[in-house]
């Protein structure tokens, strides 16, 4: 953990619609060439938070009312997502977004944009992320809506690594997915950062696989960071143990579980502006 960090994340607090809070306070850093895991559970804040790095909140009407976040040295207040992108910081949208009506390719073509490359570059790239998930490559041509949830997360991880980022920011990979599949996520994030050096903030609420891959984490609850340190401190954590390790009320198989309700209440957010009652 000692490389400069390629984030920082500065007592940063979060608003959306001027009124309802979501962040208060959180810090935290990725260090370069690290796996840095960000758990808790629904509504915990991360999202919010990785939004907030992205600065894609501002399409939610969300608003960065305290703090700075710094990406590689430079303030990142008011610079647009794609400028983002282009200087290697890509998130993977919650929920696998895929364009459901374009090719597997096309939709991995897309993820280059930012970059303009010419054909070569192009092609060599797409062979490189074929090499990374070969199930993509057989499924090349299939419409992405028809593809399964884990290759639609291969897709979207995918598109990601199109744009050459430095730091992928990574939101619920393991998401109603099978444990094998999720396996196979992970350890291909883990090759990412090994072999490529590519930096990950990972939010999860699965603890007990984030914490296997992750060398550190921060643990968030009503929009406050309530806990941090190493794969090992965090394991001992009570807060963590009760609620998504398995060994509480919350935790089935290491996960809980998004609730109907929440996701309802967030499409409704989403199309009315309002909060659901
Ligand atoms: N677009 C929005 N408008 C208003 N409030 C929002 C919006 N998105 C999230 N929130 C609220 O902000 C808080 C943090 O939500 P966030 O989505 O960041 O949590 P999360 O940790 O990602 O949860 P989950 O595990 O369910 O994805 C919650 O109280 C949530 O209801
Ligand atoms: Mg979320």
């Amino acid at each position: 953990m000692s490389a400069a960090p390629i984030l920082q994340v500065e007592d940063i607090a979060v608003t959306y619609s001027q009124l309802i809070p979501a962040l208060r306070g959180v810090s935290l850093t990725v260090p370069s060439g690290s796996i840095v895991a960000l758990l808790g559970g629904n509504g915990a804040g991360k999202t919010t938070t990785l939004k907030a790095v992205s600065n894609l909140i501002r399409a939610e009407r969300g608003e960065l009312t305290a703090g700075r976040i710094v990406y590689r040295g430079d303030a990142t207040t008011d610079v647009e997502p794609w400028t983002l992108a282009e200087r290697g910081l890509v998130q993977v949208l919650e929920g696998r977004r895929c364009f459901a009506r374009l090719s597997v390719e096309d939709n991995l073509r897309l993820g280059a944009f930012v970059r303009r490359p010419d054909r070569a570059d192009l092609e060599a790239d797409l062979e490189r992320i074929y090499r990374i998930f070969p199930r993509l490559k057989e499924r090349r041509k299939t419409l992405a809506g028809y593809a399964s949830g884990g290759e639609q997360q291969m897709v979207a991880i995918g598109r990601a690594l199109m744009a050459r980022p430095s730091l992928v920011l990574l939101d619920e990979p393991s998401m109603g997915l099978a444990p094998q599949v999720v396996e196979e996520i992970f350890e291909t994030v883990a090759a990412l950062n090994r072999d490529d050096g590519v930096s990950f903030l990972l939010a999860e609420q699965n603890a007990a696989i984030t914490l296997r891959y992750a060398q550190f984490g921060y643990v968030l609850e009503g929009g406050r960071v309530v806990g941090k340190g190493n794969a090992q401190t965090l394991l001992q954590l009570d807060t963590l143990r009760d609620a998504y390790l398995g060994s509480g009320k919350a935790g089935i198989d290491g996960r809980t579980r998004k609730s109907h309700r929440s996701r309802g209440q967030r499409e409704h957010r989403k199309l009315t502006g309002t909060a659901f009652r």
